[in-house]
C-alpha cells in the first residue's frame, strides 16, 4: 500500500501519516524528520540542507531524490509506506511514480489535508520547532501555494486524489481518511 500525505505546514501530515502507517503496517517515511535528522548527524546531506531548513526553502529535487530514494530501496518497503511531505514538486512526483513502478508497484492514493490558513498559524504557534517562526511559517506556506496545484492534478489525472478536511480533532481527521480510503486497501 502506497500513500502520499500532501497538505500545507501544520496541517497534520505527520499527525496522521503516523495513525495510518501503524494500521496498515507501514513504514512512515517523513522527508523532514529525515532532513532535520540528517542535519542533526552533520552527515554530508544533513550539513548541506541546513539553509533550506531554516529559511523554509525546498531542499533541491537532485538532494531529495537522493535521499529518500535510498530509504525506499530498504527491506522494510517492500510492502508500500505512508508517505509524508515527498513529493513536494511535480519532478519529485515523477521521479516517485518511475520508482514505485519498478520497485513497489504504483501509489495508491495522494491525500490532500485541507486547513485554512488561520488555523495552521494557531497549530505552529502552539509548538516549537526551530522552522516555526513567523516569516520562515509564511515562506513555507508560500512555497507550498507555489508547489501544491501541479503535484495535486498529477494525482487528480490518475485518479487516486482524495481531499480530506483537516479541521477538527485529530480522531475526526482520521476517520475521515479512513473513509477516503474504503474501498483502496489492499
Ligand atoms: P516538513 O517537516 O514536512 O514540514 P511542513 O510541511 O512545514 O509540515 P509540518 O511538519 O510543520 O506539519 P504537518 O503537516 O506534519 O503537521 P503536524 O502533524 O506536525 O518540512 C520541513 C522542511 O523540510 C521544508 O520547509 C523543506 O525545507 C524541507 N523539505 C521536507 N520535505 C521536502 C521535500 N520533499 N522537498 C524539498 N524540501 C523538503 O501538526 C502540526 C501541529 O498541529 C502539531 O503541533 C500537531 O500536534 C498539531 N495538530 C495536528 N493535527 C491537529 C488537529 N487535527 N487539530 C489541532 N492540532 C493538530
Ligand atoms: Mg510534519
Amino acid at each position: 500500500m502506497g500513500i502520499v500525505f500532501i497538505g500545507p505546514p501544520g496541517s497534520g501530515k505527520g499527525t496522521q501519516a503516523v495513525r495510518l502507517s501503524q494500521h496498515l503496517d507501514v513504514p512512515h517515511l517523513s522527508t523532514g524528520d529525515m532532513l532535520r535528522a540528517a542535519r542533526d548527524e552533520h552527515t554530508e546531506i544533513g550539513n548541506s540542507v541546513h539553509d533550506f531548513l531554516v529559511s523554509g526553502r525546498l531542499v533541491p529535487d537532485p538532494v531529495m531524490l537522493e535521499l529518500i530514494g535510498g530509504r525506499l530501496k530498504e527491506a522494510d518497503c517492500v510492502g508500500g509506506c505512508v508517505l509524508d511531505g515527498f513529493p513536494r514538486t511535480l519532478a519529485q512526483a515523477e521521479a516517485l511514480d518511475e520508482f514505485l513502478s519498478t520497485h513497489v508497484g504504483p501509489l495508491d492514493v495522494a491525500i490532500v489535508l485541507v486547513v485554512d490558513e488561520e488555523e495552521l498559524v494557531t497549530r505552529l504557534a502552539g509548538r516549537q520547532r526551530a522552522d516555526d517562526q513567523p516569516d520562515v511559517i509564511r515562506r513555507r506556506l508560500k512555497v507550498y501555494k507555489q508547489q501544491v496545484d501541479p503535484i495535486a492534478e498529477h494525482y487528480e489525472e490518475k485518479g487516486i486524489l482524495r481531499n480530506v478536511d483537516g479541521i477538527g480533532t485529530p480522531d475526526e481527521v482520521y476517520q475521515r481518511i479512513q473513509v477516503s480510503l474504503q474501498g483502496v486497501e489492499r
